[in-house]
């Protein structure tokens, strides 16, 4: 486990709405890839839930797991306000998940992926699924290797994408937000260069998840797989 959650933790009810005002519509667009009938789900990297919140409609029991309690106490708050009962969060880590293998209908993983030793998380993860079972992973691909060597890059980004957050914070608030979220170790740190340039993330999905259909739009690559019965 990195200390990434240390950055997350105290500033989890800023970064839940950072999340929104980037793309309201996120969420939304997410649920819409899922099966419309699950077991169980695990939302590998929930952050503050909102995906996992959603996959409840449609699921008999959601796992949400994430490092950051700060943020799993922020969903679980979303949870209580919105009387939403089959959704367990659980503090651990994604590259270390704490359940037996072949556990989850349906696993995904949601803009985690650069955080962590990709080939070992990917691993875990899809032996957590069923066979017949799904895996959903989606993250950001680096298109431009000056990306890799300007931290200021995903701040920007992120106050063009942000003008909710302009208005509710202010710009001198809505800076020190991003600022923090995005010191330049942390930048470094999400957006591991050799990890991010699409063609090897491409690689590393094709080769650990066999047969999954990659869509890439933006700066996203998501990858769909379906389990076999037989992992090779
Ligand atoms: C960019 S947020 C994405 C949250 C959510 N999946 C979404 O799409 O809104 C990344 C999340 O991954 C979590 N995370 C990063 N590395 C992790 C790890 N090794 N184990 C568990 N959670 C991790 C962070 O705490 C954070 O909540």
């Amino acid at each position: 486990m990195n200390t990434y959650h240390s950055i997350l933790d105290p500033i989890a009810e800023v970064y839940d709405k950072w999340l929104f005002a980037k793309d309201p519509q996120r969420y939304v667009k997410q649920l819409d890839l899922m099966p419309a009938q699950a077991g169980c789900v695990l939302d590998a990297g929930c952050g503050s839930g909102e995906l996992a919140l959603g996959l409840a409609m449609r699921a008999n029991l959601v796992i949400g797991l994430d490092f950051s309690l700060g943020l799993l106490e922020r969903a679980q708050q979303k949870q209580q306000t919105r009387a939403i009962g089959n959704v367990i969060w659980l503090v651990g880590d994604v590259a270390q998940p704490p359940f037996a293998n072949e556990q989850f209908d349906l696993v995904v993983c949601m803009n985690v992926l650069h955080n962590l030793p990709v080939e070992r998380a990917l691993t875990c993860l899809r032996a957590l699924v069923m066979p017949s079972g799904r895996l959903i992973v989606r993250d950001q691909v680096a298109r431009h290797s000056r990306m890799e060597r300007l931290p200021t890059k995903p701040l920007w980004d992120a106050i063009r994408r942000s003008p909710n957050l302009i208005r509710l914070y202010g710009i001198r608030q809505t800076m020190h937000i991003l600022a923090t979220i995005f010191t330049p170790a942390a930048s470094r740190r999400s957006l591991r260069p050799r990890l991010f340039q699409p063609a090897l993330f491409r690689d590393i999905l094709q080769g650990l998840l066999p047969g999954c259909v990659i869509q890439e739009r933006d700066s996203q690559m998501l990858a769909l797989w379906e389990r076999p019965h037989k992992l090779t």
